[in-house]
């Protein structure tokens, strides 16, 4: 008996002490060690490289119909997604591991875009916050958890520029500016991948969706894009850029043409572009059955040319498709693609798998003790609450209405005052929709305690109709000092395929206000929403308005302090709301046309670029948020009003708190090309810094400009600035009007 027990603990010892050395094993520098990979690898082994299936978890696109497990089994996929914690990643890995004759392993993929479990504002709402620090936090934070859960790679950012309400997915971008977009970008790629891929807390990125698919022509989810490559270049290709320079590992395509040419089959983008002209290493996945798409686009007429013509573009790895795996080893045969194309394929997706790490030690992502550990840490919550403070945006505050105070008696309405479904909003990863994110009901019990002089109704739906519930909010309303309105919209309402004919808040909502506001009280009104709404009667008829978003887990909470004033709000809208839906596209960067329209001043109002049923301004513009404090600009100052192409111009404004609360103010810096050798925008953002300052304080703000801050692509599409005059304006919003004047001089 002895003696067994002996052997078997020697034997113990001996499998840990192999499983360690296997784990911690250096194994050869990457390029050795990919090369001699590939050396053993037959044609099936590298395309199976770039077959990624979904899993039997989230369903993100149309059903897949593929027996993932089989094909695990066969040795034919690369890659899975939507396959989730630190067990489920572990099985299927092990029979990867088991079934791969060269021991190659699986990456984990999946969409982690404002959060993993503990779960931030979407992303536009984080984007409201102008904070690039909280957006590489959240991001940091999303990817550590992801991480521990063993996810190797998310599907984010999401960096796609747009201008239309209606499309649902602006709720998981920056919004309609290119300058802000490229920041955050940069903030959230650098978040998720952090200084080592390999480290156990950080995940791949990928750069989505490539490109230009916010442009969908009637913000039709999916639709035909068409522009000019110029607006392609300077208002949609900074942020993809941005995130090659920052060192993405992998880009994906997007479902949309670009005048013609469906992105995943689009040599212009994939290759001469990303690959050639921006030197991107790492690799490109498609969308979900992107290459399948090809067919009903009219681009390719089978699966076969398809996946060619996809392949042939610099589409490195398919995403649940099929087609690579079906047909490339025949493309091969018919020397419809090359063998080179395949090994640059393949080689990029095996040294995305190196630099995480995965050839050392397959389950380095599969520690469940870790995984645990890592799940809502207390100071990840603490992170979604301050990151959805930030992003609160105040619209209307009329008569300091906000903050509350904590005697006042507040009926608090409407179908998302106990939501904790909706509240985190779309593209919301593991989060828990059945319980564990704060309602504002929570967050307001939190905040004033069990005595608190107030109520909760529901009042009514957000679409359907029925009115039983209304007359119950409304009696409770009527006793109150004050009523606060929880409206919105559905979170899949937004997000992929939810776009919009009709802007305004769903159902009878509106209808409610209404009946709420003829009770006489201040009534103030809190939006859950994931785009820009039409809020026209609403700004007329509310006493305040303020734009929570999907607030996320903490999103409760942060609504509560943000109503009675513990935290002031500071967010700037990244997307101009419009008047009307008949208004867009409508952004702030606009061109001034040959009848620009100068408002009802204009002395000659017929024969100019407006309309004859409302005004050309949207209801709050871009960069547009209030305070429950006022700050005062003056004294804005170059230090030249000449630049020359070596040198800097330092731009200087005084800013003041003049009100009652210390507030954080987006100063925001517009520069105008007053003309060039094309047309130019009437003004763009070129900087913007967040400022604290307290209740009485004053700061000087700086910025500094350059030249290259002032390039664009010129008559003949080189990227140059061009001599000529400049207006800089500064403020708190794109209609800033502190304005002075520059000359830029060879
Ligand atoms: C979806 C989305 C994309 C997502 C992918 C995987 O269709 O377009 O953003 O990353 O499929 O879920």
């Amino acid at each position: 008996m002895r003696n067994s027990k002996i052997v078997l603990l020697l034997l113990a010892a001996s499998f840990s002490l192999h499983a360690q050395t296997t784990k911690n094993k250096k194994i050869k520098p990457r390029n050795e060690f990919v090369n001699e990979l590939m050396a053993k690898m037959t044609i099936e082994e590298k395309i199976a490289q770039m077959v990624q299936f979904t899993s039997d978890g989230t369903v993100t696109g149309p059903a897949s119909g593929s027996n993932f497990v089989d094909e695990i089994k066969k040795g034919n996929v690369g890659s899975i997604l939507n396959a989730t914690g630190v067990k489920y990643t572990r099985q299927l890995q092990e029979l990867n591991m088991k079934n791969s004759r060269l021991k190659i392993p699986l990456l984990f993929g999946y969409d982690v875009i404002h959060g993993y479990r503990t779960i931030f504002p979407i992303t536009l709402g984080e984007t409201a916050s102008w904070d690039l620090e909280a957006a590489k936090k959240s991001s940091e934070i999303a990817a550590a958890e992801a991480a521990a859960s063993g996810v190797h790679w998310t599907f984010a950012p999401m960096v796609d520029i747009a201008r239309d309400p209606r499309w649902g997915r602006v709720s998981e971008g920056s919004g309609e500016d290119t300058y802000l977009g490229v920041q955050m970008a940069i903030a959230r790629v650098k978040g998720f991948q952090g200084a080592d891929l390999s480290a156990n807390n950080t995940v791949l990125a990928c750069t989505k969706h490539f490109a230009a698919y916010g442009a969908a022509e009637a913000g039709r989810d999916y639709n035909t894009v068409d522009m000019s490559e110029r607006v392609l270049r300077e208002v949609y290709l900074p942020p993809f850029k941005a995130t090659v320079d920052a060192g993405v590992g992998t880009f994906m395509t997007s479902f949309n043409e670009i005048a013609g040419v469906p992105s995943t089959g689009s040599k212009f983008l994939m290759h001469d572009v990303l690959k050639e002209e921006w030197g991107f290493k790492g690799f490109v996945v498609t969308d979900y059955t992107a290459i399948n798409e090809l067919i009903p686009h009219g681009f390719a007429k089978d699966s076969l040319e398809a996946g060619e013509r996809s392949l042939k573009a610099g589409v490195d790895m398919d995403m649940v498709g099929g087609i690579y795996l079906k047909f490339l080893k025949q493309s091969l045969q018919d020397g419809k693609v090359t063998q080179a194309q395949i090994d640059d394929a393949c080689r990029r997706v095996l040294e995305a798998k190196y630099d995480l790490g995965l050839f050392e030690d397959p389950y380095r992502y599969n520690d469940e003790k870790r995984e645990k550990q890592t799940i809502y840490k207390q100071e990840y919550l603490d992170a979604a609450l301050d990151i959805a403070n930030k992003s609160m945006v105040l619209l209307e505050n009329k008569n300091n209405t906000l903050p509350l105070k904590k005697v006042q008696k507040v009926a608090f309405v409407g179908p998302l005052v106990s939501d904790e479904w909706n509240i985190i909003g779309s593209w919301a990863a593991t989060g828990d929709r059945n319980g564990y994110a704060h309602s504002v009901q929570e967050g307001v019990m939190a905040l004033l305690g069990k005595n608190a002089n107030v109520t909760f109704d529901k009042g009514v739906e957000i679409i359907d109709p029925k009115r039983d519930m209304m007359q119950q909010a409304l009696t409770n309303a009527a006793k109150a000092d004050v009523i606060v309105a929880v409206l919105g919209e559905f979170e899949n309402m937004t997000g992929e395929a939810a776009s919009r004919t009709n802007i305004q808040l769903p159902g009878i909502q509106r209808e409610f206000l209404a009946e709420l506001k003829k009770l006489g009280k201040p009534v103030v009104l809190v939006l859950m929403n994931g785009r820009p709404l039409d809020l026209t009667w609403e700004s007329e008829n509310m006493d305040a308005i303020l734009e929570a978003w999907f607030p996320g887990t903490m999103g409760g909470d942060a609504i509560a302090q943000t109503l009675y004033g513990e935290n002031n709000p500071g967010g700037k809208l990244p997307m101009t709301f419009p008047r009307t839906l008949g208004q867009v596209p409508i952004y702030y960067n606009h061109k001034n046309t040959g009848r620009p329209y100068y408002g009802a001043a204009d002395p000659q109002q017929k024969y100019k670029s407006k309309y004859i049923d409302s005004v050309n301004e949207p209801l709050y513009p871009f960069g547009y948020g209030l305070s429950y404090t006022n700050f005062n600009y003056s004294n804005l100052k170059l230090s030249s009003k000449n630049l020359s192409y070596t040198g800097n111009i330092t731009v200087s404004v005084n800013v003041a708190n003049t009100g009652n609360y210390d507030g954080e103010e987006v100063v925001q810096l517009y520069v105008q090309d007053k003309y060039g050798s094309v047309t130019r925008p009437v003004r763009e953002l070129k900087g913007f810094k967040k400022v604290l300052l307290k209740k009485g304080e004053k700061k000087t703000v700086t910025f500094d400009i350059t030249a290259d801050d002032l390039r664009f692509y010129d008559i003949d599409m080189n990227f140059v600035a061009e001599p000529g005059d400049f207006n800089v304006f500064v403020g708190g919003n794109s209609d800033a009007e502190l304005t002075e004047t520059f000359l830029l001089v060879r």
